[in-house]
C-alpha cells in the first residue's frame, strides 16, 4: 500500500504539470525516496529499518530485486532473509535508481 501511494507520488511528480526535464539522478532519486527508503535508508549509503545498505549497486542486481525479488546468478546476497517484494510497476525506472544509487554511493 505504501509502495503503490509512493509510485503515485512519484508518477505525480513525474508525469504531469509543465514539461521539464529532470535528470536521471534526479528520477531516480525520487523514486528511491518514494519506494525504497522507508525500508532501506534515506541514505543508500547506510543500513534501514529493514533492508541493507543499496548505493553503489550494479544494475543487474537493482533490475533482479526490483522485478522478482531475487538475484543475478553467483552473486552473494547481504542477507539470507527473504522480506523484500518485487515491485514491477517501476520497470522503466531501473536506470534512473541505478543512476541515483550510483551518484550517492561513497566509495572506500
Ligand atoms: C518492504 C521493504 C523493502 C522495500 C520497499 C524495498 N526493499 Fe530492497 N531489500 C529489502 C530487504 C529486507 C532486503 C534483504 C533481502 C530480503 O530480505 O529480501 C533487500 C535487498 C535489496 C537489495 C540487495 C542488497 C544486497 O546487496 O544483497 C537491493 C539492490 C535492493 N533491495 C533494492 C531495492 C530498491 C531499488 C527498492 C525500491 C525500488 C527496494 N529495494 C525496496 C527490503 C525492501
Amino acid at each position: 500500500m505504501g509502495a503503490i501511494a509512493g509510485f503515485t507520488m512519484a508518477a505525480a511528480i513525474l508525469g504531469c504539470g509543465p514539461p521539464r526535464t529532470l535528470s536521471a539522478v534526479q528520477r531516480g532519486e525520487v523514486v528511491y525516496r518514494t519506494n525504497c527508503a522507508s525500508c532501506h535508508n534515506r541514505n543508500p549509503n547506510l543500513p534501514g529499518a529493514i533492508g541493507p545498505a543499496i548505493a553503489g549497486s550494479p544494475r543487474a542486481l537493482i533490475e533482479e530485486r526490483v522485478m522478482h525479488a531475487a538475484y543475478p546468478a553467483g552473486y552473494h546476497p547481504q542477507r539470507g532473509t527473504h522480506l523484500m517484494r518485487p515491485l514491477p510497476w517501476l520497470a522503466p525506472h531501473i536506470g534512473d535508481l541505478t543512476a541515483y544509487l550510483d551518484s550517492v554511493a561513497v566509495r572506500h
